[in-house]
């Protein structure tokens, strides 16, 4: 309950900030996320080879990144991000590789995403998934 309350302030802060018009603090601080300028990119690079038409990841899963309504959308099972909660999307869980260890995402790519990265849209997810 606590938790929610200090959330929801912070959620406020960051759009009352960026109603000021004070510019963009960007993934790292205590700002908003922004899905054009800061989690599409990071789909981008490290998503959409899969997960659009013709792709592996498409073609299995049914999940096609290329859109907000994609992403939200899902798979053919259903959604992948709750928005306002990391903790059970499985878009968050495969990148931390919390879901099943061998279906990590990006699949196949050594490593997966540097830590910062999934630090983005962890935040992102958390501030609610908004098509900002
Ligand atoms: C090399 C190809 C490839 C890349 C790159 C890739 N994926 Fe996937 N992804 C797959 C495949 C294949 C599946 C289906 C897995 C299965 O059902 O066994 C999948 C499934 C998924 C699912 C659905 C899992 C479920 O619930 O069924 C999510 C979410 C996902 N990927 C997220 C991502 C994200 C986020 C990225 C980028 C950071 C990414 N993937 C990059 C191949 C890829």
């Amino acid at each position: 309950m606590k938790i929610k309350i200090l959330l929801g302030g912070a959620v406020l802060a960051a759009l009352s900030f960026n109603a000021l018009g004070q510019g963009t603090p960007g993934p790292t601080g205590q700002g908003e996320v922004s899905y054009k300028n800061d989690v599409y990119p990071l789909i981008y690079d490290y998503c959409l080879n899969c997960h659009s038409p013709g792709g592996k990841g498409y073609n299995k899963s049914g999940l096609d990144m290329r859109t907000y309504e994609g992403l939200m959308k899902g798979t053919k099972f259903g959604p992948v991000v709750k928005p306002g909660d990391p903790e059970t999307s499985t878009f968050i869980m495969l990148l931390e590789g919390r879901a099943n260890p061998a279906l990590r995402m990006p699949a196949g790519i050594n490593g997966s995403l540097y830590k910062q990265h999934i630090t983005t849209l962890r935040k992102w997810v958390h501030q609610g998934a908004k098509n900002n």
